[in-house]
């Protein structure tokens, strides 16, 4: 009924809203004033964090993209070496585990089989296993050494979109606590971003109020056959799951792209009115920023659509970029919370101007409990 969905026409519509508040409680008493991070139920001890030399992040779709843009930040704040693979593919290849490794295993549901297979794989090598999840008592969180909940609540709508934004959150707590824990060299940049974290709530608010000018421009592209996203250190994550919300919902042929990959081949795809999406960093990362604003250039020359998201203010764009969505002031690594709404927005209403279903695509289920 409308009242479950809090007065939107569907649940993913409620769960976009309710982005800021679900952060909020990822954040919720894992946060201390002095910029220290409190994570009593971790069941890992602070010796035992101390011992890893490695991580491995397991996840499948959503929750892959999540634990891909946590890539850059654990190993940028921890120096620990961290992978991220797929659940479908980590235990088919012998990957090398130890005492020492920790895996995490991200999942909403904690139900997907592909990751339970994956941790079982890891626990059978004597890998510690942490779990990011956001289903209290699920198999995944059962399975594992420990658990850290994502506290978004209930996500109706097959596509992930709070649980994403969540997961990245919750992935981001573990890097700053490992570093916390191991007195990493980047101690005062640890404690700035815990400070910057906790004023995520409102930044993600001020993402939801690109919903109009999205919501126009999602209409006209409705007939669109196919659409790009690029983006570059973690934008590009966000470029694949706006290309992944788009093919689940508004079923439409959607690909991502590493910004400095399109030379080595797809900027052959490019022509006259092709949307192509780009994801530019903040300016604080000069040659990243630069570069991207390079691309743009490179697209929009040979007559593409280009939709650029960037940072407020940044009118380093404003000439190349057909659409501008502009995106709160917030640190490099965080970027990602504030980038993906707008992304989920566009590819929700863009599968609603098609007439689709956005809480029930075809073909999909919320979790799948197969291999
Ligand atoms: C996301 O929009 C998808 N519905 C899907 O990719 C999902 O993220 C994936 O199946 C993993 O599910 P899980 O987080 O419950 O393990």
């Amino acid at each position: 009924s409308a009242a479950e969905k809090g007065g939107h026409d569907y649940f993913m519509l409620k769960e976009i809203a309710e982005q800021p508040q679900a952060v909020a409680d990822t954040l919720l008493g894992r946060l201390t004033p002095r910029g220290q991070l409190r994570l009593d139920e971790m069941r890992l001890s602070d010796d035992e964090l101390r011992e890893i030399d490695k991580i491995i992040i397991i996840a499948c779709g959503s929750a892959f993209y999540a634990g891909l843009t946590a890539k850059y930040a654990i190993e940028h704040w921890t120096r620990i070496p961290c992978e991220v693979e797929l659940s479908s593919e980590f235990r088919y290849r012998d990957p090398i585990l130890n005492r020492s490794t920790l895996v995490i295993a991200i999942s909403q549901s904690g139900e997907t089989m592909d990751t339970l297979m994956a941790l079982r794989h890891a626990r059978e090598q004597r890998a510690r296993v942490l779990a990011i999840c956001n289903t209290n008592g699920s198999t995944i969180p059962r399975e594992s050494d420990a658990v850290l909940y994502t506290h978004a609540g209930p996500e109706v709508g097959v596509a992930a979109t709070k649980t994403f934004l969540t997961q990245v959150v919750a992935c981001y707590l573990i890097g700053l606590y490992l570093a916390q824990v191991r007195e990493s060299k980047f101690g005062d940049e640890v404690a700035a971003e815990v400070d910057q974290l906790d004023r995520m709530p409102q930044a993600v608010e001020q993402a939801l109020g690109t919903m109009e000018q999205i919501r126009s421009l999602a209409r006209e592209l409705a007939t669109a056959k196919s659409v790009l996203f690029i983006g570059r250190h973690v934008g590009y994550p966000v470029a694949l799951e706006g290309a992944l919300k788009l093919k689940e919902l508004a079923y439409m042929h959607a690909e991502a792209f590493a910004a400095g990959e399109l030379k080595h081949g797809p900027i052959a795809l490019i022509e006259e009115d092709l949307p192509v999406v780009v994801v530019v960093p903040p300016r604080g990362r000069d040659v990243l920023h630069d570069k991207i604003v390079s691309n743009v250039q490179e697209i929009r020359a040979r007559g593409a659509r280009t939709i650029v998201l960037a940072e407020e203010g940044d009118e380093s764009v404003t000439p190349y970029a057909d659409v501008l969505i502009s995106l709160p002031k917030v640190p490099t690594l965080l970027q990602p919370l504030v980038a993906t709404v707008p992304l989920q927005i566009f590819a929700c209403e863009l599968a609603m101007a098609r007439g689709n279903d956005v809480d029930q695509p075809r073909n999909l289920a919320k979790s799948v409990t197969v291999e």
